[in-house]
Formats: C-alpha cells, structure tokens, sequence
C-alpha cells in the first residue's frame, strides 16, 4: 500500500497535531480541512502541510477539498454540544458525508477516530451513543478501507486533561471537590496514538480492524488528581463528590460558557474506560506510562509558576 497524501479532518487539534507531526517525519504530504484557518496559522511551520479552510457540511466542498488524496483520518469530535443536535451533526452526520467524499472521489483508505466505550445502543451518554453510531457507519461502509481507533482518554503536552485539573488544582484554594473521583481510566499516551495511527496506514492486516487504545496501567480520576497536585506542587486536599453531587455539578457548569463540565460528560464516566487487552500487538508498541511522560510538561508548569513568583517578588516594591 503506497498512500502519500494523507487529509486530516479535525487534525488542528491536540491529537491532530501530534499525528501530522509524526506523518511528516514519515514523508508523507498532508492536507489539514479547518472550519477557520487562520486560527491555526501556528501549524505551517510545519514542512509541506497544507491547511484549507472548508465547509464540512458542504457536500461539494468537502469532497473538492478530498480529491486527489489517498487517505482520509478524521479526528473530529466534541466533548460537549454548543448547540442542541451537535454530538449527531458532528459525530454521526459529518462521518457519513466523509463517507460519501470519500467514494465520490475513489478514496478507500479511511482512518476514524472513536472513543472507548462508544456504543449507538447501550452507551451511557449522548457522547458515547453518538461515537457509536459513527463508528457503525464506518465499520459498515465496507466498499471502502476503513480501521476505527477507540482510546481511553489521551495524555501528552497540550493534553486538555491532566493541563486542565493542574491549572484548577493551582487556582482552587485549600480544598479541591472533584466530580466523578471513582471513574475509571487507562490513560494513553498521544504519540503512541498518533504511532498507531501512522503504522495502520503502512498495514494492511489492520483494514476493517477497530483497536481499543490504553496505557498501561488504570487510575481513577481521584488518583490521577492526585498525582497532578504532586507533580505540579499544588498539594490540595481533593473531596471526591459522591454520584449525586457529580449530577448537580454537571447541570450547573454545563451553563458556564464553553461547558467545562455537564451532565453528559458524568454519565459518560458510569462506565469503565478501560481496554479489554493490552495496546494491540499489531503496532508493536510498548505504551508509555504517564510517570514517564506527564511530568516533563506538567512539572515545567510548577517550575513556571515558581519563577513567576519568584518575579513577583523580586518586583515588589
Ligand atoms: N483527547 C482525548 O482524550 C480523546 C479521548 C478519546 C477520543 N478522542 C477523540 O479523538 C479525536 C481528537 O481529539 P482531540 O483531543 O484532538 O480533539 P480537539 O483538540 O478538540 O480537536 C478536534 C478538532 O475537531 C474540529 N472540530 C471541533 N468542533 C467542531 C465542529 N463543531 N465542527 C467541525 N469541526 C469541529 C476542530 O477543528 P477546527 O477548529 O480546525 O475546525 C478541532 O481541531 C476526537 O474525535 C475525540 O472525540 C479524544
């Protein structure tokens, strides 16, 4: 299999970024679609990425943006709705007009990005229903080639997960109440993702295939806090709040702008997200642990906030 020209869909974002980086570094040539470029301008440093602005929705635009390329990642994905009807427009609508691109332009090889635990029928959440169901579309467009990824939550430098409690941990007083704290994780490291990624499409043994993606070792989200608050020096005493708590949580910050947090997203945590077998062996990786990684990029936020102290205090008078 010789694919040169890659199309990321939804690759400006964390694990788009990663993968891109890492494709470059293999030679390949890739197309980035973005609904606002110039938001991104950051990424064309990057040495031949290509990034083109382009109405998703748009039948005719996204499959003129498609043609020529040999094959398509989409990593598009919210956490959260903006608006009623976002988690079916986004994760079931536009796979199935990527789907469509796709064929009306000849290209068969189609990377997708799901998530653990996604399920159309029996998933707990609107998030985790709505993966499912795109990734039953994927898996059932079988004129084309497709691999479907499906991993625990993703770590790594920009990561909007361990970034996100060390920057709450570091303004939260003593006390830190954290929704969920019994939730379940086997957070994977984002190079070995954008590894697996980048080996499925130099593998033809992974066509049809989906992979469930895990670090190797589980955590619950208390844990995992609780390791953020030592490695970044922002010991907290961490209140886990119980079921019912988590729920009035969820309701009340799913009004705050950009829903930090929302009732979905606690009803997404009711199940494990934890893989059924190690990392797939097909890609020969060994997974990263987070204690080898996380404390490179959230240790130098402790070490940034100590010299910006240190500043403050120098400049005091
Ligand atoms: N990060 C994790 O822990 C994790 C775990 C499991 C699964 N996943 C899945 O992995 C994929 C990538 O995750 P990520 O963390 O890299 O996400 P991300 O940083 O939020 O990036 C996702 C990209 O999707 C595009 N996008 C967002 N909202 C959109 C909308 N309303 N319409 C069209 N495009 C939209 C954005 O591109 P533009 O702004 O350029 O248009 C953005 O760069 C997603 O499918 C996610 O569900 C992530």
């Amino acid at each position: 299999m010789r694919l040169r020209r890659i199309c990321l869909i939804g690759g400006t974002g964390f694990v788009g970024r990663h993968l891109a980086a890492r494709l470059i570094r293999e030679g390949y040539r890739i197309t980035m679609l973005t609904r606002r470029r110039e938001a991104h301008r950051d990424l064309l440093v990057l040495p031949g990425l290509q990034l083109l602005e382009c109405r998703l929705f748009d039948a005719p635009d996204l499959s003129a943006k498609l043609q020529g390329m040999d094959a398509v990642v989409n990593l598009v994905g919210i956490l959260n709705e903006q608006r009623r009807g976002d988690f079916q427009r986004i994760h079931v609508e536009l796979p199935r007009r990527i789907i469509e691109a796709c064929r009306s332009n000849g290209i068969k090889r189609l990377l997708h990005m799901s998530a653990l635990r996604a399920d159309a029928e029996h998933g707990p959440s609107q998030y985790l229903r709505s993966k499912g169901e795109g990734e039953s579309l994927v898996q059932a467009a079988d004129d084309l080639q497709a691999t479907v990824f499906r991993p625990s939550v993703i770590f790594g430098p920009e990561d909007d997960f361990l970034n996100r409690f060390a920057r709450l941990l570091a303004s939260s007083p003593g006390v830190f109440p954290l929704a969920c704290a019994k939730a379940q994780f086997a957070p994977v490291y984002v190079g070995d993702v954008a590894e697996a990624f980048t080996r499925a499409l130099q593998l033809r043994d992974t066509i049809g295939q989906a992979y469930e993606l895990c670090g190797p070792k589980p955590y619950t989200l208390h844990q995992l806090v609780d390791y953020v608050a030592q490695i970044t020096g922002h010991r907290r005493r961490i209140i886990p709040l119980g079921d019912r708590l988590s729920w009035w949580l969820g309701l009340l910050m799913e009004h705050l702008p950009g829903k930090p947090f929302s009732r979905d997203n606690y009803l997404s945590t009711r199940v494990t997200s934890l893989c059924k077998s190690p990392f797939p062996e097909i890609f020969g990786i060994t997974p990263s642990a987070i204690e080898a990684v996380a404390p490179a990029y959230l240790g130098q936020r402790n070490t940034n906030a100590r010299f910006n102290r240190w500043r403050r205090w120098a400049r005091r008078d």
